[in-house]
Parts: C-alpha cells; sequence; structure tokens
C-alpha cells in the first residue's frame, strides 16, 4: 500500500502536496477520550466561502493537552497535515539521551526543514514532556508508525521511536533520524506556542 506523500525540500511541508484521501485514513484527530481539540468544525467550513475556507484550513489549532495520558500521542490535523502530540515519560526521554550517538543530526541543525529556534535542542521541543512534530518522514512522505517500544522493532532493535513502513527510515522519540537511513531530516517540528500549561497553540509561534 502507497502511503507517500511528498514534500518539498527546503520548506515547510506544503498542505496542497498531500493526498487527502490518503492522509483522512491515517489522521485521528481525538486519538485520547477527552482531549479537547478547538479546531474548526467541518460543517463551519463547508458554509464559508473560498477564501475563507482556505484561511480557515491554514488557521491555528488550539489543543489541550491535559488528557494526554504519559506515553500517548495525539493526532491533529494543522493545514492538512498529521501533527502528533506525545506525550513523553520520564523513560521515553532517557532513551532520547541514550540514541544522542546514533541519529544523524542530534541538534536539529539541518536545514532541509528547519527546525524552529525553540525547538532546536536535544528533545525537540519546548517543553521536554510534549513533542510536537508533524508525523510525514522527510524521505519521500509517508507517515511513520509510533511510538513503537524497544524490543518490539527490529528496524529499531532496543530503542524505542518510530518506524517508516516505505523504505525503513527510523526516528527516536524526539523525531531525530536516525544514521544511515533514506530520511533526509528529523520530523519536522511546526511553529507553535504555549497559550498556558495546558493549552498549546499549532500553526502560531508569534511573540505578539
Ligand atoms: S518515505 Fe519514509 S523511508 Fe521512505
Amino acid at each position: 500500500m502507497s502511503t507517500s506523500t511528498s514534500l518539498p525540500s527546503g520548506q515547510a511541508p506544503d498542505p496542497a502536496s498531500v493526498d487527502k484521501e490518503r492522509r483522512n485514513a491515517l489522521i485521528v484527530t481525538c486519538a485520547v477520550g477527552g482531549v479537547g481539540v478547538a479546531a474548526v468544525a467541518a460543517p463551519f467550513l463547508a458554509s464559508l466561502a473560498p477564501s475563507e475556507r482556505a484561511k480557515a484550513a491554514g488557521a491555528p489549532v488550539e489543543v489541550d493537552l491535559s488528557s494526554i495520558a504519559a506515553g500517548d500521542k495525539l493526532v491533529v490535523e494543522w493545514r492538512g497535515l498529521p501533527v502528533w502530540i506525545l506525550r513523553r515519560t520520564p523513560e521515553m526521554l532517557q532513551s532520547i539521551k541514550q540514541v544522542d550517538g546514533e541519529v544523524a543530526d542530534p541538534k536539529s541543525l539541518r536545514t532541509q526543514y528547519p527546525t524552529p529556534e525553540y525547538a532546536r535542542n536535544e528533545y525537540r521541543s519546548i517543553k521536554p514532556e510534549f513533542l510536537i512534530a508533524v508525523g510525514v518522514c522527510t524521505h519521500l512522505g509517508c507517515s511513520p508508525t509510533g511510538p513503537v517500544a524497544a524490543g518490539a522493532s527490529a528496524a529499531l532493535g532496543n530503542d524505542p521511536g518510530f518506524v517508516c513502513p516505505c523504505h525503513g527510515s527510523t526516528f527516536d522519540l524526539a523525531g531525530r533520524v536516525f544514521k544511515n537511513k533514506p530520511a533526509p531530516d528529523n520530523l519536522p517540528v511546526p511553529p507553535h506556542k504555549y497559550l498556558s500549561d495546558a493549552v498549546v497553540l499549532i500553526g502560531d509561534d508569534s511573540k505578539a
């Protein structure tokens, strides 16, 4: 089954390039019961004029993180892309430290999919507890699976992480690609900022 979604090089993923039908099959907009996502409702979208619809489709998405259990991943849609929010446990964070020497770009310095400055760190996040990343492989655009537990995948071996089913790229729990894999870069981190301890806004990192 092909799950490829092309990502243009040198810039943020282009939502227009994403195969809508396939993506809809991948996205679970509320993977964790009770998690509130203040996204625009579809019927409302349908009632908007095309230009307003386009604007709404690119609008930031506000997400309540309080109901995501430790170790769980929530997927929301932003600009037509699946954005992962993984609430990492202390053990998950420790696993990231342990693979610093095994990932291709531990400090996220590569520029094909530039990591925002505030996420250019070992955990690739503002708050270590939460990974927020676009769940689209930087090789040819498949959607990796995971989080996969240590020892549960031959591709990852004894490390936990994410596995791309298309050509075997593997990523740690910070979305950093392991060395010698087809994916040229880490999983993209979308612009985002925290509105409070429990609410994050995806798609807007303005300081205003
Ligand atoms: S698309 Fe992920 S490894 Fe090729």
